[in-house]
C-alpha cells in the first residue's frame, strides 16, 4: 500500500508520497515520462480522474474513492512494473494524446521534435508532399506529421497486425481516416509509392541492450524493440531500399538510438546526419536520397 486510505491527501501530498515509493522500489522512466514525480503525477491525476494534460489545484483533497483508486494504480505500477501509459492507456506525444496499451511500442521518439521543429525545413517548398512513417506502430508519428503538414498524404506502415489495430484507433481518434492510410506488412512490402520524407522509428535495440533491459520494457511487443545483434537488422534493409521510394528531393529520417555507434562502424564511408534534440534524445540520422545512391549501399 503506497497511500493510507485516509482523506488527508492533497494531490501534491500524494505525488510526493508516490514518488517516493517509487524511488525506493527503484522503478525505471523512459516511456513517456523522465522521473519519479513526473510518473507519480501522471498516476495520481489519471486515478483521480483529472486529466494529467492540464496543471491541478495542488491543494485539492483527494476523496476516499480517489485515494483508493490511485493506490491500485501505484501498486500496479510497482508491483508488475507496467509503464504509466499502459495503466492510464494514454500518452502524449508532439503534443497530441494518443491512445497505449500492449499491441504497440509507447511513443517516445525525439522525431516529435524534428516534426515539431517544421521537419527542419527538409519539407519547406514542396506542396502536397507524402510522408511515409515506416514501423508506425501506433501510429503516433504519421499522425503527428499530419499535424504539422496539413496538406501532407501520410502512409504509415507495420509488419504487426496488433499494432496497426491501434494506429487505427488513433487514427480514427484524431479524425485522420482521409489522410493517414494503414498498410501492412515489412518495411517496404506494401509500399508501392515514392515520398518526399520516410520517417521511421524502428527496432534497433541490440541482443546484449535487450539482455539487461529493465522489467518495464517486457510489458512492450518485442519485436517493437529486438533487431538483431547489433540492433542494425532493419536499419541495413532500410539503407538498401529507401532510395527506390524517395522522390528525387527525398530524406530519410531514421533513429537508432544507442545502435548509432555500430551503424558508423558497419558503413565508414556513409556521411550520416546526426540530428541534435533540445529536448532529450539522440543517434537519430538524416541521409537525402543523393546520398543513399552515393553511398550504393547494398
Ligand atoms: C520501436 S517500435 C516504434 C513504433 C512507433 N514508430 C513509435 O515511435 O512509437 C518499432 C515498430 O516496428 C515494427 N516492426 C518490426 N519489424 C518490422 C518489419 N519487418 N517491418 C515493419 N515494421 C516492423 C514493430 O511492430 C513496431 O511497431
Amino acid at each position: 500500500m503506497v497511500l493510507l486510505p485516509d482523506t488527508e491527501y492533497t494531490i501534491e501530498k500524494a505525488i510526493r508520497r508516490a514518488a517516493e515509493a517509487f524511488e525506493r522500489h527503484q522503478l525505471h522512466y523512459g516511456h513517456g515520462t523522465d522521473s519519479s514525480i513526473h510518473e507519480a503525477s501522471w498516476l495520481i491525476l489519471f486515478g483521480m480522474g483529472l486529466s494529467p494534460a492540464i496543471a491541478p489545484d495542488y491543494s485539492q483533497k483527494l476523496s476516499l474513492a480517489q485515494v483508493t483508486a490511485c493506490d491500485v494504480l501505484l501498486n500496479r505500477r510497482i508491483d508488475e512494473r507496467i509503464p504509466a501509459a499502459y495503466l492510464t492507456g494514454q500518452v502524449w506525444f508532439a503534443g497530441h494524446p494518443f491512445l497505449s496499451d500492449e499491441r504497440a511500442l509507447i511513443p517516445r521518439s525525439p522525431l516529435a521534435e524534428f516534426i515539431g521543429e517544421d521537419f527542419l525545413g527538409f519539407l519547406d517548398g514542396i506542396e502536397n508532399p507524402r510522408i511515409l512513417d515506416l514501423c508506425t506502430g501506433g501510429g503516433c508519428i504519421g499522425i503527428a506529421c499530419a499535424y504539422a503538414r496539413t496538406d501532407a498524404e501520410v502512409d504509415a506502415s507495420d509488419l504487426s497486425a496488433d499494432a496497426l489495430e491501434l494506429a487505427a484507433e488513433n487514427v480514427q481518434l484524431h479524425g485522420m481516416t482521409d489522410r493517414v492510410t494503414l498498410l501492412e506488412g515489412s518495411l517496404f512490402e506494401p509500399i508501392s509509392q515514392r515520398y518526399s520524407l520516410i520517417i521511421s522509428n524502428p527496432p534497433y535495440v541490440d541482443a546484449a541492450d535487450i539482455a539487461s533491459m529493465p522489467s518495464e520494457f517486457s510489458h512492450e511487443p518485442l519485436m517493437g524493440l529486438e533487431a538483431g545483434k547489433d540492433g542494425l537488422d532493419l536499419v541495413r534493409l532500410m539503407l538498401r531500399d529507401a532510395a527506390d521510394y524517395l522522390e528525387p528531393e527525398g530524406v530519410l529520417v531514421v533513429e537508432v538510438g544507442n545502435s548509432g555507434k555500430a551503424l558508423e562502424a558497419a558503413y565508414p564511408l556513409v556521411e550520416f546526419g546526426w540530428l541534435e534534440f533540445a529536448h532529450g534524445g539522440h543517434g537519430v540520422f538524416i541521409l537525402t536520397k543523393e546520398e543513399l545512391l552515393a553511398a550504393a549501399v547494398s
